[in-house]
């Protein structure tokens, strides 16, 4: 099971995302994050080379998920400028990010930013497993008593 990100950037004309579920944290000093870019997509070029930001949809945000996979969906995203690059305006969490290094993945692109600001709201989580969307309620017990 993983959770499920749109990780937005600057295009050309506007705001523009891809849906990403390789997102993980790498380091905490420096603080950096990871996203595994397929070489094919048409947002490997931004992402390799310039800020972005990873927006960790909650619950109700499958239909965004869909939209930034390339579905047909009949919904408008709504934006927010963030410091460095747009970002939606209503994701569970947001993590953005200045490009910090970027290593070869066969036919995908690991892309590391350096974490410049981020965000998060309550709400139960939208999660990906077996090819299928599902949610994480927020109750659900941590590892709070580990820190
Ligand atoms: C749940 C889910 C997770 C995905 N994760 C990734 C990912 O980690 N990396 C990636 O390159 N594409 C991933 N994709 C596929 C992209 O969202 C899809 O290819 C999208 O159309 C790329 O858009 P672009 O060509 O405009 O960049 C995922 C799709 C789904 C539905």
């Amino acid at each position: 099971m993983t959770g499920v990100t749109v990780v937005t950037f600057a295009g050309d004309d506007g705001p523009r995302g891809a849906t990403m579920n390789s997102f993980t944290s790498v380091s905490a000093d420096p603080p950096l994050v990871l996203v595994s870019v397929a070489r094919k997509a048409r947002s490997h070029g931004p992402l390799t080379t310039g800020p972005f930001c990873v927006n960790i949809l909650g619950a109700e945000q499958e239909p965004l998920a869909r939209l930034f996979a390339g579905a047909p969906a009949d919904i408008e995203p709504s934006w927010t400028e963030g410091a460095l690059a747009p970002r939606l305006s209503h994701p569970l969490a947001w993590v953005e990010c200045e490009p910090w290094q970027t290593y070869d993945g066969g036919d995908h692109t690991l892309v590391l930013g350096r974490v410049v600001d981020l965000g998060h709201r309550d709400g139960d989580a939208l999660t990906y497993t077996w090819s299928r969307f599902g949610t994480l309620a927020e109750s659900t017990g941590g590892i709070e008593h580990l820190f």
